[in-house]
């Protein structure tokens, strides 16, 4: 089974560690629930310990880099899931629905084997306040090309619980706007691997000489001085979403 992150997740382990404060509204979000399917798991972020968890993950490379301790994981996709109808009392999607090639059938698929409820994190592809896209128009265009629309997940799967997840400015898990307040990382090439839209968006150095002269001069930190200083800053508050969709039980 090939798959995208054979290439991009090299060193995605290293830099893509769970923050515990997503972690604990990710488990809060899972109920009582005692088993659990995480699909497009990956090296097993966000799995919750005090649960008995199945993952499903294409790409042998995140595959390799799941720790000793981390749930069984077998190799399939989102698209086609091999298990019974409802053999999960819930299920999570941790940053993973936009990189599914059938969204709809992924998360229909995700319907049927689950008992109660559906996790999923996630962008709102909508929102527009997060500064590297100054830098970057392409992010907003990547966003809306790959990024299912709130209204979808409600079209395919039924009533959602949507909530909005600050994301702390120091937060340990580094995807891409994990280090909004942190401007220089985006200058670094390792850490910007780590992150599925530096690969799809091909050279972005011109955009990148312009955030490190800006950072240089002080016109970033003059430009964004509204930024919030403290913990918890909901800068995001828009953009990542958890959503909680419960089962239908009115037939
Ligand atoms: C950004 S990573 C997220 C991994 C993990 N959930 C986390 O939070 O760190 C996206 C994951 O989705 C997986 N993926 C891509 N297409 C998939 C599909 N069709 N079905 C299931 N997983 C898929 C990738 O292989 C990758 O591991």
């Amino acid at each position: 089974m090939s798959s995208s992150y054979d290439r991009i997740g090299v060193n995605y382990a290293e830099l893509r560690k769970p923050d515990p404060r997503i972690a604990a509204r990710v488990g809060a979000a899972l109920g009582p629930a005692r088993t659990v399917l995480n699909v497009g798991a990956g090296t097993g972020s966000y799995e919750p310990a005090d649960r008995q968890v199945t993952a499903v993950e294409p790409s042998t490379e995140m595959v390799r880099q799941r720790p000793p301790s981390a749930a069984k994981v077998v190799r399939a996709r989102a698209e086609a899931l091999p298990f019974h109808d409802g053999a999960f009392d819930a299920s999570m999607a941790i940053l993973t629905v936009h990189h599914w090639s059938n969204k709809a059938t992924g998360l229909r698929e995700m319907r049927r084997v689950t008992r109660d409820r559906i996790v999923i994190l996630t962008y709102d592809p909508s929102f527009r306040g997060f500064w590297l896209a100054d830098y970057i128009p392409g992010l907003t265009a990547l966003d809306e090309a790959q990024m299912p629309r709130m209204t979808d997940y409600e079209a395919w799967l039924g009533p959602v619980d949507f909530s909005p997840v600050p994301i702390p400015h120091d937060c340990r898990d580094g995807f891409l706007s994990a280090y909004w307040r942190r401007p220089a990382a985006y200058l670094d090439p390792r850490i910007r691997a780590a992150m599925s839209s530096f690969w799809v968006l091909g050279d972005v150095s011109e955009a990148l000489s312009r955030l490190e002269r800006d950072l240089d001069i002080g016109a970033w930190a003059q430009r964004y001085a509204e930024l919030p200083s403290d913990y918890p800053p909901v800068m995001h508050s828009d953009s990542a979403h958890l959503l909680a969709v419960l089962p239908d039980r009115s037939h």
